[in-house]
């Protein structure tokens, strides 16, 4: 076998053997086949897609590229959640602690910013003091007594997958459903639990271009995790707007502790419960669907939620006193208020603008080395079919620099519609498949 003869073989549409992918994902590893020789078959890929057959082998070499956890002596079911990536999409946040609550044990791998879409951890990041990565010894401990820990992907897991999504990223190659399947499922079949709740996103803030790209994307997860043997759901969630009405870090975080208070947009509050709910049932804290929906919802009413989100902040040495007072986290120095340019109803929220519009002012980055602006982002005042008076708050802009602003502003102008009848609805759960 050569590097030249694998790429070859999948730029004039061959399907590769287990033994062929194998040979390309440990010598990529092994820095024998090079970045060049990887990113000619990333494009043949997704040019040229792949078996089922092909995207279960690409995800065992993924997970068995690096450490494969072992939470074995952990009591309980673990299961994790994640999801395709969006905009004002802050829900592990909300369902670690309200599936914690419910005593389903979560250890959860996330990620930062990348493109227009917001990450877990830089959002955790702007609570003073958090750490993304405690010591295994520590996420153990955590594990234990909180029952959710929600961390950063160690270097030893699936390395194979980190090297792979940088070169995707530069090279126009991220939105293939067999090197999404892959990527994401290489990840989490390497933290070895017994269950997982994906949340793909459809819409404009999604990966996915199309309803249709977003099904089969739900599809093939569902293929692999079952020949895997490893339980899931996959929730086809809408990304056309940004979930709920924060976005950027600090204000997301505000949001999700509103949220745990028992103050949310209807929004978030729908798809959260649904991921939660999905994660009590696989964690077998419940049976059914309402009886999971019921104890999610009641570890919200009771404060349980809340509680378990302060003991996951104190026990990553974060300032847990921002439950209380969201106030300690970081402000912008202005905050800005976009008006309405006439009367009518809000029918385009654009979810990939709006994201690109808080990059613009700093809420994310454009490489990975960049700096995060923790306080800035946006703030919906109105959402799709509202209706709207002229000169109307739009949304409030939260900004630190005059630049940047400028920047944003034509992304908030494009991305909000407003016309004289509101557009139709679109359902916020669009499908739910399981595995
Ligand atoms: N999230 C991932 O982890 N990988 C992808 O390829 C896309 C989204």
């Amino acid at each position: 076998m050569t590097p030249n003869g694998v790429i070859q073989k999948k730029r004039d549409g061959g399907v590769h053997t287990d033994e062929e992918i194998a040979y390309l994902i440990r010598g990529f590893l092994a820095h024998e086949i090079t970045d060049y020789h990887m990113s000619a078959w990333l494009m043949a890929v997704y040019i040229n897609g792949m078996t089922p057959k092909e995207v279960l082998a690409l995800t065992r070499e993924m997970r068995d590229s690096g450490a494969v956890l072992d939470l074995s002596a952990l009591p309980g079911k673990k299961v994790d959640k994640h999801s395709t990536g969006g905009v004002g999409d802050k829900t592990s946040m909300i369902v670690a602690p309200i599936a914690a609550a419910c005593g389903v044990t979560v250890p959860m791998i996330t990620g930062r910013a990348l493109g227009h879409t917001g990450g877990t951890l830089d959002k955790l990041q702007s609570i003073p003091g958090f750490n993304p990565l405690p010591s295994p010894a520590t996420v153990s401990k955590i594990l234990k007594t909180v029952g959710a820990v929600i961390m950063g992907q160690t270097d030893d897991l699936a390395p194979a997958d980190r090297r792979m999504y940088a070169l995707r990223d530069v090279t126009a190659t991220v939105e293939s459903i067999p090197l999404i399947t892959a990527s994401i499922l290489g990840k989490k079949l390497a933290e070895k639990t017994d269950g997982l709740v994906i949340d793909v996103k459809a819409g404009s803030g999604a990966f996915m271009p199309t309803m249709q790209k977003s099904r089969e994307l739900a599809r093939s997860i569902v293929d692999v995790c079952r020949a895997m043997k490893t339980r899931i759901v996959v929730v086809i969630t809408d990304m056309e707007q940004p979930l709920g009405r924060a976005i950027g870090n600090a204000l997301e975080i505000r949001e999700c502790i509103e949220f745990l208070h028992g103050n949310t947009p209807a929004d978030l509050e729908t798809v959260s419960l649904t991921l939660a709910a999905n994660m009590i049932r696989l964690g077998g804290r419940a049976r059914t669907m309402t009886q999971a929906s019921k104890l999610a919802y009641e570890a919200v009413s009771t404060g349980a939620a809340a509680d378990r989100f302060r003991r996951i902040i104190r026990e990553q040495d974060g300032d847990e006193r921002v439950i209380d007072n969201p106030d300690i986290l970081p402000h912008a120095k202005h905050v800005e208020e976009f008006p309405a340019r006439s009367k009518g109803f809000l029918t385009r929220c654009d979810a990939k603008l709006l994201g690109l519009a808080s990059n613009a002012l700093g809420a994310g980055r454009n490489k990975v080395e960049d700096t995060i602006d923790p306080a800035v982002g946006l703030y919906l005042k109105k959402k799709l079919g509202d209706p709207v008076a002229r000169g109307e708050t739009l949304c409030e802009i939260h900004w630190n620099d005059e630049k940047r602003l400028q920047n944003a502003l034509p992304l908030i102008k494009k991305a909000l519609e407003i016309k004289a009848r509101p557009g139709r609805n679109r359902p916020l759960i669009h499908a739910v498949l399981e595995g």
